[in-house]
């Protein structure tokens, strides 16, 4: 029987859902009177998974987040281990033989799919690709063609509203942000001039959230236009949340204020189900069904079918969860199958030590704060199945790093990632326009930086 005194938990993926999980395990077991060792992993070399390749960089506020997660980190219970991806650099079965218990928190990083014929033209891309380029993520492209003047984004979420902000925005305004210098210079070179954003739905069926839809109406020198057709019979239902009342107020005094002659636009497009990219080897057009509420309110195709020409798309219709190599997985929903966070494995049973958590529990939807609740409810089973005795036992209990140093990994650890935050906020200060960092983009430059002090012991 496992004796939570001595627990060893692994836990891959260091977003926010893996630290907090990490940290509320911590505090739970010490609340217990037992004592847990923790190791986080991560396939990057540096912590806060979408908080820093996905949030946008327009967005400090969020940075708040990161503080409290960072204290976290920095309490000597929790060991990053970064710059390792668990199903490559090590096998989940390596660190089922070393853990009392694994927690999956893997996340999302690639886009949902949007199946319609010629999705895969030239000019088409997927939202989380353009995001990872503007946020700097290591293993995407540094450059990236912004060279249309009309642009589509299809959905209606609060990614397709940093997609649309950050094309629409002029480069300018993002001098100040932790943008890589490689994306400012992109972003300079943009041609656009009508950015286009089209929901399937209404107005009122949007999932943005107020905050961040009110903020586009604040974007210098770009207007907000919106088509009277799609507000003919809108009403509140009763009891509407106060949320919606704020997103229809806004899009009211926007109708009220018209444009201003602004040299970019932004056009918000509703009851717009897309139908068909169409385009000779590149994208031209995107072809609509025009939709509509039944009497039900069940939003249906009209039949009316409309082309608008773009020379570029990006559909933001959603992430999809990242599998881990040899964990149970649902390819349909993009999750690791689990009830309450204990996975399922093939066989419909509980997978002994196996737990999930944040996106890869749920699905990618909700902000950073729901995936502490998340982690309260993953950490409890695990913590009640160790007083239970229904953890596996570790056959190994040698150190992990002896492993990953016998595999030559070069792994990245806290006092790393101290190093490279230090640097990044030296680039930011020494910048001509005083930023809060410069984030450093090449994979190996990260590491080369994370393990400089390391290299210089050794
Ligand atoms: C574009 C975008 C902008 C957002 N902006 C906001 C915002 O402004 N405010 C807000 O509250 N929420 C925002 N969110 C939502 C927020 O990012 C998520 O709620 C949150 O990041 C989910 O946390 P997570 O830890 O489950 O996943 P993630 O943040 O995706 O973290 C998963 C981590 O697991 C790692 N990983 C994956 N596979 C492996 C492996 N095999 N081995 C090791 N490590 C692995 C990844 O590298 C990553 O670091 C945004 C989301 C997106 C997509
Ligand atoms: N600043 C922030 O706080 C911030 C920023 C970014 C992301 N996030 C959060 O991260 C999560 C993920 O955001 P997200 O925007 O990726 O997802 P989302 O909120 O689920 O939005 C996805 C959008 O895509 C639409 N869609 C799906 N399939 C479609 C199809 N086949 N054709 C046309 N449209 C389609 C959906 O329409 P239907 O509604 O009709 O299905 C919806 O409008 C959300 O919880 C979001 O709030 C927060």
């Amino acid at each position: 029987m496992t004796n939570l005194l001595s627990l060893r938990v692994a836990i891959v993926g260091a977003g926010p859902a893996g630290i907090y999980a990490g940290n509320i395990l911590a505090n739970s077991v010490s609340a217990e009177g037992g004592a847990v060792e923790i190791d986080l992993f991560d396939s990057l070399p540096a912590p806060y998974g979408l908080i820093r390749y996905g949030v946008a960089p327009d967005h400090p506020r969020i940075k708040g987040i990161v503080n409290s997660l960072h204290e976290m980190l920095s309490a000597g219970t929790i060991r990053f281990i970064g710059n390792v991806e668990v199903g490559r650099d090590i096998a989940i079965d390596d660190l089922q033989e070393r853990y009392d218990a694994v927690i999956l928190a893997t996340g999302a990083i690639r886009d949902a799919e949007l199946r319609i014929p010629g999705i895969d033209l030239h000019g088409s891309y997927g939202a989380a690709d353009f995001v990872a380029w503007f946020d700097g993520h290591p293993d995407v492209p540094r450059e990236w063609p912004l060279d249309a003047a009309e642009v589509a984004v299809i959905g209606n979420g609060n990614v397709a509203l940093d997609v649309a902000r950050v094309l629409a925005k002029h480069a300018v305004d993002l001098r100040s942000t932790e943008v890589p210098d490689n994306v400012l210079a992109g972003l300079e070179a943009s041609t656009v001039t009508d950015v286009h954003v089209f929901g399937r739905r209404g107005p009122l069926d949007v999932k943005f959230t107020p905050i961040e839809l009110r903020e586009l109406g604040e974007v210098p020198d770009v207007d907000i236009v919106l088509a009277d057709e799609d507000f003919a019979e809108l009403e509140l239902a009763a009891g509407s949340s106060n949320q919606l009342k704020v997103i229809l107020r806004t899009f009211q005094a926007w109708r009220a204020r018209g444009t201003t002659g602004a040299s970019r636009r932004l056009h918000l497009h509703f009851w717009h189900a897309p139908v068909a990219v169409l385009g000779d080897g590149r994208v031209e057009a995107l072809r609509f069904e025009r939709t509509a509420p039944d009497a039900e309110g069940v939003v249906r195709g009209t039949g009316e079918v409309r082309d608008i020409p773009v020379q570029a798309l990006y559909r933001a219709v959603g992430y999809y969860g990242t599998p881990v190599v040899d964990a149970p997985f649902d390819t349909v929903r993009g999750v690791i199958p689990n009830v309450e966070g204990r996975v399922i494995g093939d066989d419909d049973e509980t997978v002994a030590g196996l737990y999930a958590t944040g996106w890869i529990k749920r699905g990618p939807v909700g902000l950073i704060g729901h995936t502490k609740s998340d982690a309260m409810e993953t950490v409890a089973h695990l913590v009640a199945d160790a007083n239970a005795g229904a953890l596996r036992t570790p056959s190994e209990r040698g150190d992990v790093l002896e492993l990953l140093d016998q595999r030559e990994v070069e792994y990245t650890t806290w006092d790393g990632w101290l190093a490279l935050d230090a640097h990044e906020r030296a680039l930011g200060a020494a910048h001509t326009h005083t930023r809060e960092r410069v984030k450093v983009v090449p994979r190996e430059e990260q590491v080369a930086i994370s393990r400089a002090d390391s290299l210089a012991l050794s």
